[in-house]
């Protein structure tokens, strides 16, 4: 008995100098302490001892034991150890390895100088209004004193959803759902997306921006119109810019006048940019047609108002000399980093 206790011994030491994880340690423990395991089994043979033997082999035994569990709990350490270590070996942050630069985006040019027109209008007062780009027929043409007849309302040019529904073509059914929710004074620009069934080319798109305006209160006159406007010009352009006002027809304004801006290239002379004209037109703009204010339930009796509309692309191309539209909407990072 005592010879197979020490070879008890032996092979645990052995087995266990072999184990490279808890759960083999497990099953080891197990299989050499458990209930069923091989000192259990020898244990249970003391009784055929005899009384000499019993005492020195019980002593033995619990020698192998303790030299077993103690052999198991070194082993658990040691695995910690070195599974401790391995994780730190594996997760290692090296603090001098250099950052990875995160990509700064940079303003899109259409936003940048809408923001700059945002802030010389509301520098005059004006609030930034929002109005829907699918539209009712309505606020795009009806209220705005388009008649059914009229060459803006083909579907040639126009985006149809159905009979009453569209795209709107413009900013200006802003004009009507502010003055139907507000009353006099009101003092807004409404910028946003417009849509017009155009084919793609330099200086065309199917969807562009503009920025609308209006004006409605007491006395208001064609002298708040042009100081307005002209005042708007300066501060985009510079102190020295000139304007001028040629007559127009806009069917919700009455009069109707479009805005240019003298060219800076040659001032006036007429030159490429110019396309030899001496001006740049800029804007249309006019007195708020009678009607338009009958139509949002504001008495043409009592209130005047003006009111512009712009294109924002145009007035950025200007800004930045660029002269292919097509570059703002195709999202090439060597166009738009340059901003
Ligand atoms: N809505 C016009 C257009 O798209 C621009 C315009 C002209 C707006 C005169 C106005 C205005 O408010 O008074 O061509």
């Amino acid at each position: 008995m005592k010879a197979a206790l020490e070879a008890i011994r032996e092979k645990a030491r052995k087995e266990l100098s072999e184990i490279a994880d808890t759960k083999a340690l497990d099953a080891l423990r197990v299989q050499y302490l458990g209930k069923k395991g091989e000192l259990t089994a020898i244990l249970k043979q003391m009784g055929s001892l005899s009384a000499e033997e019993r005492p020195v082999i019980g002593q033995l035994a619990n020698e192998v034991r303790a030299q077993i569990e103690q052999d198991l709990e070194d082993k658990l350490a040691s695995l910690k150890t070195a599974m401790l270590n391995r994780r730190l070996e594996e997760e290692k942050l090296d603090v001098t390895i250099p950052g990875k630069r995160q990509a700064m985006g940079s303003q899109h040019p259409l936003s940048i100088v809408l923001d700059e027109l945002k802030e010389i209008f509301l520098g005059m007062g004006f609030s930034v209004v929002k109005g829907p780009e699918v539209e009712l027929d309505y606020y795009n043409f009806e209220a705005l004193n388009l008649p059914k007849n009229h060459p803006a309302r083909d579907t040639q040019d126009t985006f149809y959803i159905n009979e009453n529904i569209l795209l709107r073509t413009q900013t200006s059914p802003v004009q009507i759902r502010t003055m139907e929710q507000q009353k006099p004074p009101i003092r807004i620009i409404a910028p946003g997306r417009v849509y017009r069934s155009d084919a793609v080319d330099a200086t065309h798109s199917p969807l562009f921006h503009q920025i609308e305006g209006l004006v409605v209160d007491k006395g208001i006159t064609m002298a708040d119109l042009k100081g307005t406007l002209e005042t708007f010009v300066k501060a985009l352009y510079g102190e020295d810019s000139v304007v001028r006002f040629r007559p127009h027809h806009f069917p919700f304004t009455e009069p109707s006048a479009e805005m240019d801006v003298m060219c800076f290239n040659c001032q006036g002379k007429g030159c490429r940019l110019c396309k030899g004209e001496g001006w740049i037109e800029i804007l249309g703009c006019g007195m708020v047609h009678p009607k338009v204010l009958q139509n949002c339930g504001i008495d043409p009796e009592v209130y005047s108002g003006f009111a512009f509309g712009m294109g924002l692309e145009r007035i950025v191309m200007r800004r930045y000399n660029i002269d292919d539209l097509r570059l703002f909407y195709e999202n090439d990072l060597r166009f738009l980093n340059q901003f």
